[in-house]
């Protein structure tokens, strides 16, 4: 049996008396793309917090493949291979694409930078690689006419294209993607559709998305988490899912508000 990329077990979060997470529980395969859905308020953005490090669940246990990771704080995650994009951008807007792009390079960087004892010709060289990365993300991304533009002067659906890629540039195993499409025009969804199928594809970048459109959830995502009131209600392929009566339910509910 291979082990799973990712296996979350009971996981509870609160907020005072707010519950975020109740028992949550779920595996990810290697290579898939694993979205998780749900209605606004469901525990979403709290769950990948909690793969990512930012939040601290007060029970249960996170795994990313054999690696417990429960109690590391999120730069040491990030170091054995869990990138993440935000809900909201989270940029320096006054920097351009490239160097916005570049601070997640850094992390990879940082280990061999010290470990080279910042000797000037292996620092020149390794600069020089973090640039050759940084130029082959830009690329693939289609960010070459924007690379050295201001982050803050750029289109919205251009803004988030270059999250992804800074998430990319860290060289990531595993991709935590909170609403990447929210906000875009259809011509911006389709593209960065394609870049998330296109990560998956070349490079087996494991994937869990957080999504609102359906369409889209439906249409790439090998399974699908439903979270409802910080529970799981449903888990499956996206057929199973879209079928399920408690899953009809949840979003029905929420067009009464
Ligand atoms: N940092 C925080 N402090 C206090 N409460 C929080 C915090 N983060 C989340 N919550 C609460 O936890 C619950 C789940 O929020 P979360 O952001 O995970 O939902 P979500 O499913 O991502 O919703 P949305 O679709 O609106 O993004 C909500 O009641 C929210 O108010
Ligand atoms: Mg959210």
């Amino acid at each position: 049996m291979t082990a799973m990329a990712l296996s979350i077990r009971d996981l509870f979060l609160s907020f005072g008396g707010v519950s975020a997470l109740s028992g949550v529980s779920f595996d990810v395969r290697p290579g898939e793309i694993f979205a998780i859905i749900g209605p606004n308020g469901a525990g979403k953005s709290s769950m990948l917090n909690c793969i990512s490090g930012l939040y601290r669940p007060q029970r249960g246990t996170i795994a990313f493949g054999e690696t417990p990771v429960t109690g590391l704080p999120p730069h040491r995650r990030a170091r054995l291979g869990i990138a993440r994009s935000f809900q909201n951008i989270a940029l320096f807007k006054e920097m351009s694409v490239v160097d916005n792009i570049l601070v997640g390079r850094h992390l990879h960087a940082r280990t061999r930078l010290l470990s080279a004892g910042f000797s000037l010709p292996s620092a020149r060289i390794s600069e020089k690689a973090q640039r050759a990365k940084v130029d082959e993300v830009v690329a693939f991304l289609g960010l070459g006419a924007v690379r050295d533009e201001p982050v803050g002067t750029l289109a919205y659906g251009v803004q988030k294209r270059v999250e992804l890629a800074r998430a990319l540039a860290s060289e990531p195993k595993l991709l935590l993607l909170d609403e990447p499409m929210a906000g875009m025009n259809s011509g911006e969804r389709d593209d960065m559709v394609r870049a998330i199928l296109e990560t998956n594809a070349a490079h087996g970048v494991t994937i869990v998305m957080i999504e609102h459109d359906m369409g889209i959830v439906m249409d790439i995502s090998d399974t699908v988490c439903v979270l409802d009131f910080g529970r799981r209600i449903a888990l499956g392929s996206p057929s199973e899912v879209r079928d399920d009566p408690h899953v009809i339910k949840a979003y029905l509910g929420e067009e009464d508000d």
